[in-house]
């Protein structure tokens, strides 16, 4: 027998219904808030990851389904989303357009992690990415759309903020630290002494616990920002507190890849195990100039779709549409017909088979029919069909022009 590969699952029944409830309800939202569907392929240069994600970051360093193409172009499965977003933004020269321009997107990423409950080598993600606006309001924005989202899906969570700096002021903050951890070289992991070359904030939130604890007095970013930095900062948590969205600052929060500056953010839920984070984002202003692109402020977020499967209330689901059957064989050919027609406007689910009365209603209650209609020997000779409501359980029998 032939299975998926490890870390890739089937999304079928019960799930998909989730999955589409998320996926209907998040669309909904950043409707709502003004964005546009995008697609982009699942398939992009590895070089726009590299310059994008970062060479550094474990996402491109370890994790990539790459290969060379038939056509000998370096190519790979998308992990993320945003960086092919700001490629298309750049290759239709929305860049020099100017104004305003915002996106949703949702779809398949690909990463090669060890799989665990809440973590997969392919999993989906929606997400947002707006263009073209630099004021902090619009970061607000997105941390409020995310709770919109999680609250029409019933999820509780916990807001985690972290301001990383810009040009100005992270260049200083990086010697401090790096400052700091030589201090302490002796002690800390080989992750974290690849990184003092690399990217050394991505110490900050390093997994070893021996580590951790002698970073504990690592100077902070956030007392370190210039004032422009500062300012949005204090401005972003004002409107978070103004629109009773409660956050925590965590000053170690780096997130896993290099493009970030300024805001950063984690929404996480205490209730799926260590692999917690259900949606992540922030500012990255200079993305789209790493692209090739005119610079542009932008700033967005993705959601762990499948983390947030295990998480979603899902509304009850009403009884809806016909099941249509018949109790003899030579009905069948009729009920086709019939349900052909109704399907026009309702949902129908048909049975071939004849059955009695009982194991109809049985198979209809199953299929969560609103309606149960049945043709008989006797219907079938009268042009009648007997219709069970299954809600209020009242019946009746009607002639089929007036069914
Ligand atoms: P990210 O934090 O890498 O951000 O991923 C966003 C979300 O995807 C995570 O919070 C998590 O819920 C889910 N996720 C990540 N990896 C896995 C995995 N292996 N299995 C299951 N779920 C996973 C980004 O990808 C950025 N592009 C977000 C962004 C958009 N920033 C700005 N715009």
């Amino acid at each position: 027998m032939i299975n998926s590969l490890r870390g890739m699952n089937d999304i079928l029944s019960e799930d998909y219904e989730r999955f589409t409830y998320f996926i209907n309800t998040a669309t909904g939202i950043a409707q709502k808030y003004g964005f546009h569907f995008i697609q982009t392929p699942l398939l992009e240069e590895t070089a726009l990851f590299k310059r994008s994600v970062g060479e550094s970051s474990d996402i491109v360093g370890k994790e990539m389904y790459q290969f060379i193409d038939k056509g000998e172009n370096d190519v790979c499965l998308r992990p993320e989303g945003t960086a092919g977003v700001v490629r298309a933004f750049v290759q239709k020269k929305l860049d020099r357009a100017g104004g305003i321009h915002r996106f949703f997107y949702h779809g398949a990423m690909f990463r090669y992690e060890r799989p665990q409950k809440g973590r997969l080598r392919q999993f989906h993600q929606f997400g947002v990415e707006s263009f073209g606006e630099a004021s902090v309001y619009e970061d607000a924005t997105m941390i409020m759309m995310v709770g919109d989202i999680l609250k029409k899906l019933g999820i509780g969570y916990r807001l985690k903020l972290n301001s990383l700096g810009d040009n100005n002021c992270m260049p200083d903050y990086r010697t401090k630290l790096v400052g700091f951890v030589q201090e302490c070289k002796d002690g800390i992991c080989e992750d974290c002494i690849r990184r003092l070359d690399t990217n050394p904030i991505r110490v900050l939130d390093c997994k070893n616990e021996k580590c951790q604890e002698l970073y504990v007095g690592a100077p902070k970013l956030i007392q370190h920002l210039c004032s422009t930095c500062s300012d949005d900062f204090g401005t972003l948590k004002k409107i978070l507190q103004e629109n009773s969205i409660a956050y925590e600052i965590d000053t170690n929060l780096v997130r896993g890849l290099d493009y970030y500056s300024k805001t950063a953010f984690e929404f996480v839920s205490d209730n799926i195990g260590s692999q917690s984070a259900i949606a992540g984002g922030g500012r990255y202003d200079r993305l789209v100039e790493f692209l090739d692109g005119r610079a542009t402020p932008a700033v967005g977020f993705a959601m762990g779709i499948e983390r947030l499967m295990e998480l979603i209330v899902m509304p009850e689901s009403k009884r809806e549409g016909y099941y249509i059957g018949a109790m003899e064989s030579e009905a069948i050919d009729f009920i086709v017909k019939l349900a052909h027609k109704k399907r026009a406007d309702y949902k129908v689910t048909i049975d071939y088979k004849a059955k009695n009365l009982k194991n109809h209603l049985k198979a209809a209650d199953k299929a969560n029919a609103k309606y149960c209609a049945i043709i008989g020997s006797d219907e079938l000779k009268n042009s009648n069909i007997w219709v069970k409501n299954l809600e209020n359980q009242t019946e009746q029998t009607v002639l089929i022009e007036d069914f």
